[in-house]
């Protein structure tokens, strides 16, 4: 089994305190993931943008700000949602992904960093801004990388960024707009855990370097692959921190300006520090299986339905019962499994589980589907329960719709 960084009976507490379902958050693991990067690239000139479409709670932002983090954003309203934090715009980037362009010039008008993924929309704002405002371009290196199809995306099918043999384009349109490229950007997927995916994209990137003479920075994006299960792979981000040390030492930049390397991880901060805590609403023995069905489902955690995710589920009211066979389904109307033929101590009716790597697209991917309650937040801080988001209520169903009959 996974080590959770929380107890059991801290679990349990919070279950009984607050209800369930009940996503909940650990505060100092937050700040163990976010250590762990900074201490691995010490010496070298790398900032850190937590990716937060993987968590937006306002608190978890705020934490990352404290911690020193800068910020990756996939929307405008993420941006405002980063800006309200209180991080300052130099500390955001928002890498755009098929945007309208009046999203890009809002962010322009808020000061934050843009990288934009299209000749298009790379076009409109060289047009209206010129050399007025530095700006990053997201590319498409053609590498095949993450845990599973839907989320590569680096690939030569892949909607995301400007493919990179479309360079001419690109600078045709960089010189006629006399655009100021301060970034390049490449974002390959996401349970990348082979660190030479990385070195790819950077060896990618070496050969473009040389064209931009005003670059900034080099940003490889997120997608840093973190444990499910006990003795599960994850990215050694110690040897990656060494590889990207080497290739940019083998590599220096031909313009003369030592080039700041930027990562922006969502998981690896935060997918460990999560849990989604349910209780059991039914027990039924069928000839297929043992279904143990909790009062959740893909309306709150979509990762197992949707990507084929693992998580660790634990048991927090029965830790010593005989471990049995059981599979974990949701209580909405669709097949929503957790599990199929999972070992877990003794199941019974009223039981609190406990699901792990809840932190990263667990609360941030649920929806109200079957007019069903978002879940309440808790943030554990210095071993203190902090509500930070109340479940739903009834009226929050009804909240913006608009009664005509
Ligand atoms: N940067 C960009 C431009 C991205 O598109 C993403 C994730 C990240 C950074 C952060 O990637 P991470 O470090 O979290 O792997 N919902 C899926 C993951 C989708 C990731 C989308 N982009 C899941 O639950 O597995």
């Amino acid at each position: 089994m996974l080590n959770l960084s929380l107890s059991n009976q801290q679990l349990t507490n919070i279950a009984n305190q607050y209800g369930t379902p009940v996503y909940v958050y650990h505060a100092e693991k937050i700040a163990e993931q976010y250590k762990n990067l900074t201490t691995a690239f010490a010496g070298q000139d790398v900032k850190i943008f937590y990716a937060c479409k993987a968590l937006t709670n306002i608190n978890i932002l705020k934490h990352l700000k404290q911690l020193g983090s800068n910020v990756d954003c996939s929307s405008i309203n993420e941006v405002k949602l980063a800006l309200h934090a209180g991080f300052p715009p130099d500390r955001v980037v928002y890498t755009s992904n098929g945007i309208a362009f009046s999203e890009i010039e809002e962010a322009q008008s808020l000061g934050v960093h843009i990288n934009i993924d299209s000749l298009s929309n790379l076009e409109k704002f060289g047009k209206k801004y010129g050399h007025t405002y530095p700006v990053g371009i997201r590319l498409r290196p053609n590498i095949m990388a993450g845990g599973n199809l839907k989320i590569s995306t680096g690939h030569d099918k892949s909607k995301f960024g400007i493919p990179i043999d479309q360079i001419n384009d690109l600078l045709r349109i960089i010189e006629e707009t006399d655009l100021f490229i301060e970034g390049l950007h490449i974002h390959t997927g996401s349970e990348i855990k082979d660190v030479e995916v990385f070195i790819q994209g950077i060896e990618v990137l070496f050969e473009l370097i040389p064209l931009f003479k005003e670059l900034a920075f080099i940003d490889l994006g997120g997608g840093f692959k973190v444990p499910y299960r006990k003795g599960d792979h994850q990215t050694d981000i110690t040897h990656l921190a060494q590889k990207v040390g080497e290739a940019f030492a083998n590599h220096p930049n031909p313009n003369g300006r030592p080039l700041q390397v930027w990562f922006e991880p969502g998981k690896y901060l935060v997918s460990g520090s999560g849990y989604l805590i349910t209780q059991v609403n039914v027990m039924k023995q069928t000839n297929a299986t043992h279904f143990v069905s909790v009062n959740s489902g893909f309306n709150h955690l979509i990762r197992p339905m949707f990507y084929d995710s693992y998580h660790q589920i634990t048991n927090l009211s029965n830790p010593e019962g005989e471990e049995k066979h059981y599979s974990v389904v949701g209580n909405i109307c669709e097949t929503d499994t957790f599990a199929w033929d999972r070992k877990l101590h003794e199941v019974r009716e009223g039981d609190y589980l406990v699901f792990a790597n809840a932190g990263a697209y667990g609360f941030e991917m649920s929806s109200n589907f079957n007019s069903r309650f978002k879940p309440a937040e808790v943030l554990v801080k210095d071993e203190t329960f902090h509500l930070i988001r109340r479940r739903d209520k009834f009226e929050d169903l009804l909240n913006n719709q608009i009664e005509v009959l």
